[in-house]
């Protein structure tokens, strides 16, 4: 069979296509062009992806300390933060993860592989004994855990002098602290552990939606 075949009216056939590199590139860049412009561009102006559902406020500045342990220490290498609206995990995890409760999480921790459980809807789970504990040596309350210990957490003191630089950069991002949250959040850290924090975090975990 001969490529003569499938000539399109004026020429322009497919093994011309195939066979230049230039039109090749060009054609694929404006198919994904298009495919993502008509995908992505409307969820930047869609309510449900860009308002917080009820409940969900900027991060206190202790949950927001704890939450740059988490990312410090890789606990997103192990661990999701998004529950598939599937049955499966909506038994085990609870209610699937909305894109509003995202709204404050820059960036976002929904990982993408899961060594251990999903981690979005922990808060309130467990006391914060349980995990203090389980932070320290995870083999203390779950003997067959792989999950690395984290010792030194309860050894190191938060650096209270970032917050309230971190939070006014925040607001550039529409997180809305007022001026007096920032005046207070100095004082509500200092002297607090790095594991204080990231159990305040770890506890208010996906608890807007149950
Ligand atoms: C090497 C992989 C790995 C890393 C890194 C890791 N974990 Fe885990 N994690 C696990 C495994 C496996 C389990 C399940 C066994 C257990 O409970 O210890 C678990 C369980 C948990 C649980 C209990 C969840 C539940 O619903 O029972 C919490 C909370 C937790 N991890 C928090 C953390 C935090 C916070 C960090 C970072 C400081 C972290 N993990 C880092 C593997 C990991």
């Amino acid at each position: 069979m001969s490529s003569n075949n499938n000539k399109a009216p004026g020429g322009f056939t497919h093994e011309r296509v195939e066979t230049s590199n230039f039109l090749l590139i060009v054609l694929t860049f404006l198919v994904i062009s298009v495919g993502g412009l008509v995908e992505i561009l409307p969820l930047f102006f869609q309510k449900s992806t860009t308002q917080p559902i009820e409940g969900v406020k900027p991060y206190e500045p202790l949950r927001l300390l704890g939450r740059d342990i988490y990312v410090r220490e890789g606990c997103y290498n192990c661990h999701s933060q998004m529950i598939r609206p599937f049955r499966a995990e909506t038994l085990r995890y609870g209610h699937y993860s909305v894109a509003g409760e995202f709204v404050y999480d820059r960036p976002f921790q929904w990982g993408s592989k899961r060594t251990g459980p999903d981690l979005h809807r922990v808060g309130g789970k467990y006391s914060d004994e349980w995990h203090r504990i389980h932070l320290n040596n995870p083999r203390d309350v779950v003997p067959e855990s792989n999950m690395p210990e984290y010792p030194w957490l309860e050894k190191n003191l938060v650096n209270h002098t970032v917050v309230e630089q971190r939070m006014r950069g925040l607001n550039k991002l529409s997180y809305h602290y007022s001026e007096e949250e920032i005046a207070g959040a100095e004082a509500a850290v200092k002297g607090k552990t790095e594991m204080e924090a990231l159990i305040a975090y770890l506890q208010g975990l996906g608890t807007a939606l149950r």
